[in-house]
């Protein structure tokens, strides 16, 4: 019996069932465990693959989707999919009498044991305008992240900005500070700004999630990735935010924030860089997030992914 330890993330799982499947294990020798903050390969590789086999892209779909849900059996579940699918039918998934299918689907509806929280529209005022908002949000109990932050770490820039950047959720540094992009990741966002000729005094900056979610280790804070549950319950806040705003540009900074406008079927690797209408800005474009290049492996990736997001930035200066 093998024990796998991941994060309760649809990527983590991704590249361990990866290697599982390349080195032929067998979905009953293995044990999930969820950790958080389990060493990750950075450039999610191709999407469509598994361990270099090809497996149909509605089972990714569904299995991102079964991700975000709270059983604690949905690790093994997959996997016993995603072997089924390789080794034994590829369109497993169209029997939906398949016990195993009929498992999978399960996990996509939600029980009544599964905590559901009310979001933030309840905690919107109406007619508000950003600095309302702002107020507003510091007392917003719409999901539990607010129990453990220190503070809401609402949008900062000028309301007249025609361009809006959405990151993914406060770091350690921005909910000490309360404001967005001013730890780590916002000084390589400043640079790259500065690089594009693109002032922050002229725009405006927030995240999709508003409070920052981690895991205390000792003294540190590991920032986790936000639940689609807490995506969509702090939805309302960002909504409000580019409602006021109309920006003519707004760019997703990382796979969280283009999920966010986007939805779920947007894969940074392949859809970034280009921009596309949306019903928040004529141009909408997402990038890779001031993290990954902070998380890059070495110095020849790092300056990889800091140079794509430059020439996106570039591209936004331009637009
Ligand atoms: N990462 C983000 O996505 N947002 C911040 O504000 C800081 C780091
Ligand atoms: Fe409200 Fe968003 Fe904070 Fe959750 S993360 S409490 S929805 S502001």
């Amino acid at each position: 019996m093998k024990t796998v330890e991941i994060e309760p993330t649809f990527e983590s799982w991704q590249a361990a069932a990866r290697a599982l499947l390349r080195d032929g294990v067998p979905p009953a020798d293995v044990r999930w465990r969820e950790a958080s903050s389990v060493e990750q390969p950075l450039l999610p590789s191709e999407p469509s693959s598994a361990g270099g086999a090809k497996v149909p892209r509605q089972f990714l779909d569904l299995a991102r989707r079964a991700a975000a849900a709270t059983d604690p059996s949905r690790w093994q579940i997959l996997y016993d999919t995603l072997w089924r699918l390789v080794h034994e039918d590829r369109e497993l998934l169209k029997n939906a009498r398949d016990p195993g299918v009929r498992r999978l689907h399960a996990l996509l509806t939600p029980t009544a044991a599964e905590p559901e929280t009310a979001g933030a529209a309840a905690f919107i005022p109406s007619g508000a305008g950003l600095a309302e908002l702002k107020a507003a949000a510091a007392r917003c109990k719409g999901c539990d992240l607010y129990r453990h932050a220190t503070q809401t770490v609402f949008g900062r820039g000028s309301a007249d900005a025609r361009i809006v950047l959405v990151g993914e959720q406060p770091g350690d540094q921005e909910d000490l500070q309360g404001a967005p992009f001013v730890g780590p990741a916002g000084e390589v966002f400043d640079r790259a700004l500065a690089e594009a000729g693109l002032a922050r005094e002229k725009l405006y900056v927030t995240n999709a999630v508003k409070h920052f979610k981690f895991e205390q280790r000792g003294k540190r804070r590991i920032h986790q990735t936000p639940r689609a549950s807490e995506l969509n319950a702090c939805r309302p806040w960002l909504e409000a935010e580019l409602t006021l705003l109309k920006p003519e540009v707004l760019v997703c900074l990382g796979a969280t924030a283009a999920r966010a406008i986007f939805g779920d079927k947007f894969r940074i690797t392949k859809d970034r860089g280009r921009f596309a209408p949306t019903r928040w800005a004529p141009k909408t474009i997402a990038t890779y997030h001031p993290s990954a290049v902070l998380r890059g492996e070495d110095d020849a990736q790092k300056a990889e992914l800091y140079g794509m997001l430059l020439d996106d930035l570039r591209k936004v200066a331009r637009a």
